[in-house]
């Protein structure tokens, strides 16, 4: 087996969306699934760690970097198989995927348009938006175990999947995602379910459609990540929409009645779960909290479009930008107890 072409001392801030943080003290690009296994086989030989980089948008690099190996995935490669089965490698990046789909005419991701990142990231964080989310079309993942290095085909059902979540988060570093099999939909018709959407497009909205009304509406939100526009450096949602029991979104909504913040209800964005539990709005939680659009502290703040996007504007470090976080969350939890959990994934 050829030794992986292994670099030293690597800066990561241009690998990320964010773009700060620190250096990779080795740094590997993998193209086949063979060198995957030799960059890990070199750091397990060496006493090194590993993590993995994808397409760099979910994720704080630490301002210390990162000492071992840092595994960036570029495995390549769309087979269009029969009936709406798409499997596709890694590293493809994400929007080619979709552009695939709607190509061909397959419903089931055209919602997911205008994410940033790979494809082999979209079922580690379950990815979702405008009424869609992956695990809705995943049929299988084929993963890398970091222990035996072997390869795995796994179910959906092995990968857990919940609401921007799955065994890949929460068991971090066990296995690598090498391909993700899809079954869409051929001749189906776009979701028009999320309420900004529907009110976008009419019925008869073709998948093409819907895609360049989702797109309009992350522009909008300066979520395409788009470098013309001043929110770009950002990982998207730097929060997750939190998740709490009937009761608890009562006690919210009443006391967002007796505070004045809202005059009915009805103002209180929520969405209710299947299991009977209530998704809030971590972006209103935010602003309600006092943190406005376009809040800014030095080098960070928040997008002026949207408050759930932590903004790096250029000069600033992690620090800044977890203290940032830290004042966000201290400040919602005081003001609401409610606690924010955190989307982006730590390197360092
Ligand atoms: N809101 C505010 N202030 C804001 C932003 C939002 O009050 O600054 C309120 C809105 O008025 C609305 C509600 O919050 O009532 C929800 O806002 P939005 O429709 O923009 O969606 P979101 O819940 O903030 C989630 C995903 C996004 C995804 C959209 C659309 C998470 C953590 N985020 O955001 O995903 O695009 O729904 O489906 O679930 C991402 O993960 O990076 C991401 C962009």
């Amino acid at each position: 087996m050829p030794l992986p072409v292994v670099e030293n001392d690597v800066a990561l801030a241009p690998l990320t969306s964010f773009k700060l943080g620190g250096w990779a003290r080795f740094y590997t690009k993998v193209e086949t699934e063979a060198a995957l296994v030799e960059a890990l086989r070199w750091a397990r030989d060496n006493g090194v760690r590993t993590t993995v980089l994808g397409g760099g948008t979910n994720v704080v690099v630490l301002d210390d970097g990162f000492d071992g190996l840092v595994v960036h995935i570029a495995l390549r490669g769309i087979r269009v198989g029969a009936q709406g089965e798409l499997t596709v490698q890694a590293g493809v990046p994400w929007e080619e995927v979709v552009d695939e789909a709607v190509a061909l005419g397959w419903a089931g991701i055209e919602c997911l348009t205008g994410i940033p990142g790979s494809a082999g990231a979209t079922p580690i964080q379950n990815v979702g938006a405008y009424g869609q989310q992956v695990s809705d079309v995943i049929t299988g993942v084929r993963v890398l175990r970091t222990d035996s290095l072997t390869f795995e085909e796994l179910s959906p059902e092995a990968c857990r999947f919940t609401y921007r979540d799955s065994r890949f988060k929460q068991d971090p570093g066990r296995c690598v995602v090498c391909a993700v099999d899809f079954r869409l939909l051929p001749d189906g018709a776009p979701t028009r379910t999320y309420p900004e959407v529907a009110r976008a497009v009419p019925e008869t909205a073709s998948l093409d459609d819907v895609r360049s009304a989702v797109r309009s509406l992350r522009q909008r939100k300066s979520m395409l990540l788009d470098p013309r526009d001043p929110n770009h450096r950002s990982a998207g949602s730097f929060f997750l929409n939190p998740i709490v029991p009937v009761a608890e979104a009562e006690r919210l909504i009443g006391r967002a009645l007796s505070e004045e913040l809202v005059t009915s209800e009805s103002e209180v964005p929520r969405y209710d779960t299947e299991d009977e539990r209530v998704k809030l709005a971590a972006g209103w939680l935010i602003e309600q909290a006092g943190f406005t659009k376009g809040w800014r502290h030095g080098p960070v703040g928040l997008s002026t479009k949207h408050a759930l996007a932590l903004v790096h504007h250029g000069g600033g470090t992690a620090a800044e930008l977890l203290a940032l976080a830290d004042a966000i969350q201290t400040r919602v939890e005081e003001r609401f107890g409610i606690r924010l959990e955190r989307e982006p994934r730590l390197i360092g």
